[in-house]
């Protein structure tokens, strides 16, 4: 039975066999999310990282996850909000699709997804979770690998914005 669950905690600490970063297009790290994921991974995930050349928005690269307790990390890069105008929800729709269809490709069975967007690039939370769960639901209706989809909210008072979806 496929299933996606709203939890609430730290991205870092899940032992599902994914996690999805929400990086910059450099992949060179950051804050929020980023800096999180850089600092428990340990410096080989930057070496690593170094190697790729970047990544452009909505799209998504896989590295491995060194000291986390996952296997595979996802970096996917979120669109700035600029006002909406600017194709920020496709954008940001893009990234759910890609490394979802990514991790089918892999066959990646379980993968957590912090809210993309929704710190540092200010994409409106409530908009953000609507296109998350969109593209989440419409994903795990095909035939995949993917089982299990974890959406993680931290802090705990942004589960809110996912109630009654
Ligand atoms: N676990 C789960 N979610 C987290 C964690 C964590 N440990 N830490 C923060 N969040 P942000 P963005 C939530 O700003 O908006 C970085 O500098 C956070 O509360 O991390 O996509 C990158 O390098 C928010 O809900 O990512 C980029 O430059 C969500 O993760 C830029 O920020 C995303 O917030 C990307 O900005």
């Amino acid at each position: 039975m496929k299933s996606v669950e709203i939890i609430t905690g730290d991205i870092t600490r899940l032992p599902c066999q994914a996690i999805v970063n929400a990086a910059n297009n450099r992949l060179l790290g950051g804050g929020g999310v980023d800096g999180a994921i850089h600092r428990a991974a340990g410096p080989q995930l930057l070496e690593e990282c170094r190697t790729l050349g970047g990544c452009p928005t909505g799209e998504c690269r896989v590295t491995k996850a060194y000291r986390l307790p996952c296997q595979l990390v996802f970096h996917t890069v979120g669109p700035v909000w600029h006002g909406g105008g600017a194709g920020e929800a496709e954008l940001l729709a893009a990234c759910y699709r890609n490394c979802l269809e990514e991790a089918a490709r892999r066959s990646v069975t379980s993968i957590a997804f912090p809210g993309i967007s929704t710190g540092v690039y200010g994409f409106p939370k409530d908009l953000a979770a609507r296109i998350a769960m969109r593209e989440i639901r419409a994903f795990l209706q095909r035939p995949s690998s993917v089982e299990k989809v974890l959406v993680v909210c931290y802090p705990a008072e942004n589960e809110r914005y996912y109630r009654g979806l």
